[in-house]
């Protein structure tokens, strides 16, 4: 029933500019779409990405980010990704699970297990149907997280209590992202973010098309299986 669709990476990755034209391009098939975040995406979620991104907030213990991250997220499944994917929709979803084990497991340091259990218990499970890992070159993301972060602080946002992370953290979680990606081969499909945006978003929107064309989203192409 619907089709789940998650979109991960560095911070600086480009996956938000490629999640949108995704929508923009399966909307124009007449698919119906729901997009959403993490952290974020409900009136609670708002409120906890606030709290978790600000970089007033300190001296957060890792496992209370942890818990914070998995509250969000049991909100967010209960309020949008359930019910849109109940209803048949294609959830188009800004970082899920994944993002924890990265950031929490990897750059935190507190292990996949942790993470992997609490995904059980917080979210019964639900994995994606697919995931995109949008994976730049190590140094370009960082410089590109650190440029971001100087944008959003202009504009009197403060999100940047992840992007004043060190080298270190953020190679911990470009590593993890890749031990999930080698873990889970048929859902986790590694996107080469170092080529231009219209670029990645062509192999994107194929492969994404071709994906729901296999789970009945979308209609097969006229010919495919005859022999
Ligand atoms: P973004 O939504 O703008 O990509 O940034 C959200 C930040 O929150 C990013 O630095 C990654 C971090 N994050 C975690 O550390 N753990 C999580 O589970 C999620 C969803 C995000």
């Amino acid at each position: 029933m619907g089709f789940f669709l998650t979109f991960e990476g560095l911070d600086g990755s480009g996956k938000s500019t490629q999640l949108r034209k995704l929508a923009e391009h399966l909307q124009s098939q007449g698919l119906a779409i729901t997009v959403t975040r993490q952290p974020g995406g409900t009136h609670l979620g708002d409120r906890v990405r606030g709290l978790i991104l600000d970089s007033k907030t300190e001296h957060l213990d890792p496992r209370t980010e942890l818990g914070l991250m998995f509250s969000d997220r049991a909100q967010c499944i209960a309020e949008v990704i359930a019910p849109a994917l109940h209803g048949g929709n294609v959830v188009l979803c800004d970082r899920f699970t994944d993002s924890t084990e990265a950031y929490q497991g990897g750059g935190r340091q507190l292990g996949s297990e942790i993470v992997l259990r609490m995904h059980e218990t917080m979210c019964g499970g639900l994995q994606p149907d697919l995931t995109l890992l949008l994976l730049a070159d190590f140094d370009k993301s960082l410089a590109r997280a650190r440029r971001r972060n100087n944008r959003t602080a202009a504009a009197g946002q403060d999100e940047g209590r992840f992007e004043r992370e060190d080298a270190d953290f953020y190679r911990r979680v470009y590593d993890k992202y890749r031990e999930v990606a080698g873990r889970e081969p048929n859902r986790v499909v590694i996107i080469d973010g170092d080529r231009s945006i219209e670029t990645v978003h062509r192999e994107i929107s194929d492969l994404v098309e071709s994906k729901l064309r296999t789970a009945g989203v979308l209609p097969a192409l006229p010919g495919a299986g005859v022999r």
